[in-house]
């Protein structure tokens, strides 16, 4: 890999941006500079004298979590009025998946696989979060994620680099719109620059340990991506990474996201990260903190006063060139006058006429009916038809809590703007239907069953039972990780319950990640997977089992059948003993003292199988789709080119509906050992019954192009096998040669 390329490109003109940043710069005093790399909470709607003075120094460049609009001008004002030259402030916060309106929590959104939708949702937050005078969102969270124990998974776009690629393509289009300048551009971040979802046992803040060309192939490149869609800032990891935590990690944050992507944005520290490197046992007080993370490549430190406190010193001590620290500091006023902060940073308080609209509830609904995901449904149970049925029992504690069901990371939306499951239901239904609500369980963790009883009557009276179940919205999210991840509390027994009424039970589950249901499977009819829906769950939950709508979402993510799986993901290497149905045995049949080789050998479990409960990019549809006929427009390409592939895909069901049409390879020999199936391509379709579609991929030899043991990113030749079809276990297939 050559050392820098970034620096090998032809020097650009100095632009108006780049002649005022550097006039600006020149009248810096060093206390300045260091103020610009320190980023502070705000006082919570309140400007304290404290954080007034911070400001009026120059000592400051950047507040966070400050939503109330009047006291963002005000802080606003103090940076452009009373300080000495009048730099305005980064005002960031986590717009992660809405700001007023809240939009399916990203994993949600993942399973929409829809890049438009996407990026209408992160548009509309910009838009929210923006006339509230927020310009920086500490958002695509971007971090590979494979394990559903880790909390933080339900913030990720899940386990797949390609989808995730071009989801946080969208996002950061979303976001930033054309122009970082226009009113409603806010400035995105993507984060945790990384591996932070390999943390070691899906406990959050853990250790991480990839090796490199691992790191390379799959936790990287939707970070290369977002540098490559113009993302405007980089959040480092909490994480240790191979020994050396991300907030110090020089390799990561200069050799390859300066010098080899050419990344030209400020980089910020997570929340107190670099006083943890301390913490890490990696830096022996915060002075030393200070000096390993601004020469790693943290430009902006979140939270924490190393900065402040020891940079001035570092600076005049000469271990820390002045010359960096301005290159630093240019970064992040570059992004400021981008930003347009320079000529106008203030946002008038009558500007919010764009919250919660009824654009922004159409896109959220929608966005809401995408990302459901039908994992069962049994003799076609779904969707209830309004007229053959006369009562309806509605139970569990999710179906009638609009907090609950924005998820984690929505800091902004109201409960009481949320609509529910079980108020949207009753206005579908009005007096067609007669609508029993049992909460039947406090939260979705209790252990108490005092309310089953009311929970099996109603159901008793019913001609089907909704079970509205799943994880509260505090069971996910940042340092919320869980090393079970069942349905929580006594919902596992709610269900065997309300099973032995007889009554068929259409189960909803909202929750933040994947969630075991080997144990329930059997005893419901249909499973509808609606993670945290956000503010219009209930009316696009509703438009669903009443069938409006066909369910189109697909799982970003695999779902195991039980923990112990942890980490099971589709793209697995095969193995020199992959295992097989042929091979898989049971641990009941194995006789007692049988000999040591008398199983297959293979990579099985004994006590579990082998494949997961639901495979990535699974979901059903109210319909059905055929996938014949896949072409490929020649046998043979050379590297740098592209080959056609088609397939057709027809709706041979009743129901107009949405079908996600995947495409997978497979290098079967390569210098690396290669993944069993990649994602190479999707597309989102709508086809009527009856109706087929012709769907064509072009797939470039860059395509297929993966880190080898030089670290040299190429495509090689051989053979390839390609799969399409409406998830991850897809069989229609045909092959290809790669030649040099
Ligand atoms: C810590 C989280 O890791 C990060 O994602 C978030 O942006 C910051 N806190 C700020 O809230």
């Amino acid at each position: 890999m050559p050392a820098n390329l970034c620096q090998q490109r032809p020097v650009a003109d100095i632009s108006d941006t780049a002649s005022k940043v550097v006039t600006l710069l020149s009248k810096m005093t060093i206390e300045e500079k260091v103020g610009q790399m320190s980023q502070l909470p705000g006082d919570g709607g309140n400007v304290s004298n404290r954080l007034r003075k911070t400001i009026e120094n120059g000592h400051v460049g950047s507040i966070l979590n400050e939503v109330n609009l009047d006291t963002i001008n005000e802080l606003q004002q103090i940076a452009i009025q009373d300080s000495r030259l009048g730099i305005p402030l980064l005002i960031g916060r986590d717009v992660i998946h809405g700001f007023s309106t809240i939009f399916p929590i990203p994993l949600g959104q993942a399973a929409t696989w829809s890049p438009d939708t996407v990026e209408q949702c992160a548009n509309l937050a910009a838009i929210e979060a923006s006339e509230n005078g927020i310009n920086w969102t500490f958002a695509p969270m971007i971090d590979i994620s494979r394990d559903p124990r880790w909390g933080r998974i339900a913030e990720s776009l899940g386990e797949d680099p390609f989808l995730c690629k071009s989801l946080a393509t969208s996002m950061v289009r979303g976001f930033q719109g054309d122009e970082l300048s226009m009113p409603n551009s806010i400035a995105a971040c993507a984060k945790h620059f990384a591996g932070y979802g390999a943390s070691e046992g899906g406990r959050d803040y853990n250790t991480t340990n990839i090796p490199e060309h691992e790191l390379r192939n799959v936790y990287l490149p939707p970070f290369k991506a977002a540098v490559e869609s113009g993302v405007a800032t980089f959040m480092a990891s909490f994480s240790d990474l191979n020994g050396v935590p991300a907030t110090a990690n020089n390799w990561l944050l200069t050799d390859v996201l300066r010098n080899e992507w050419c990344f030209t944005g400020p980089v910020v520290s997570d929340w107190e990260a670099v006083p943890q490197l301390v913490t890490h046992g990696i830096s022996v007080d915060r002075c030393d903190a200070a000096l390993q993370a601004c020469t790693a490549g943290i430009d902006i430190e979140m939270a924490s006063d190393c900065y402040f406190n020891h940079l001035i010193q570092l600076i005049n001590d000469k271990f820390i060139s002045i010359s960096e620290v301005d290159r630093i500091v240019s970064r992040i006023l570059t992004l400021k006058f981008n930003l347009g902060l320079f000529s106008n940073a203030f946002t008038p308080s009558t500007q919010k006429a764009n919250v919660l609209n009824k654009t922004h509830l159409k896109v959220a609904k929608e966005a809401a009916i995408k990302s459901c995901v039908l994992l069962k449904n049994n003799e076609q149970i779904l969707p209830i038809s309004k007229g053959k049925i006369n009562t309806l029992s509605v139970i569990g504690p999710l179906a009638n809590d609009g907090y609950e069901q924005m998820g984690t990371w929505a800091f902004d939306g109201k409960a009481s703007q949320s609509q529910t499951c079980l108020q949207a239901i009753k206005d579908y239904a009005g007096n067609a239907i007669n609508i029993n609500y049992a909460v039947a369980m406090e939260n979705s963790r209790s252990n108490h069953q005092q309310g089953f009883g009311q929970a099996i009557e109603s159901a008793k009276n019913a001609d089907i039972a909704l079970m509205i179940l799943g994880e509260e919205a505090i069971l996910s999210g940042e340092a919320h990780c869980r090393a079970n991840i069942d349905l929580p509390g006594a919902q596992e027994q709610l269900i065997e319950a309300i099973h032995k009424t007889g009554t068929p039970i259409v189960l909803v589950i909202m929750a933040g990640r994947p969630i075991t249901l080997e144990k329930v499977i059997a005893k419901v009819d249909a499973i509808l997977f609606a993670w945290h829906p956000g503010t219009m769950g209930g009316p696009a939950i509703t438009d669903l089992l009443f069938g409006l709508v066909s369910p189109s979402g697909k799982l970003p993510v695999t779902f195991p059948r039980t923990v112990g799986q942890v980490p099971l993901y589709y793209a697995q290497k095969n193995s020199g003993r992959p295992p097989s149905q042929e091979t898989f045995v049971d641990m009941d049949s194995i006789e007692v003292r049988a000999p040591q080789t008398s199983l297959g050998m293979t990579g099985t479990y004994l006590d579990t199988h082998f494949t997961p409960l639901f495979p990535f990019g699974y979901g059903l549809s109210y319909s059905q789709f055929s996938y014949t006929d896949i072409k490929l427009n020649k046998e043979v390409i050379a590297i740098g080119n592209a080959i056609e592939i088609s397939v057709t895909v027809s709706n041979i069901g009743r129901y107009n509906a949405d079908e996600v049409v995947q495409l997978y390879t497979r290098d079967l020999v390569a210098s690396v050992t290669r993944p069993v199936r990649e994602l190479k391509g999707y597309q989102r379709i709508s086809l009527a019954p009856g109706k087929s579609q012709v769907v064509m991929f072009e797939l470039h030899t860059d395509e297929l192009a993966f880190h080898n043991r030089k670290m040299e990113c190429k495509a090689e030749a051989g053979l390839f096998h390609v799969w399409i079809g409406g998830d991850s276990s897809a069989t229609l297939t045909a092959e290809f040669r790669v030649i040099n």
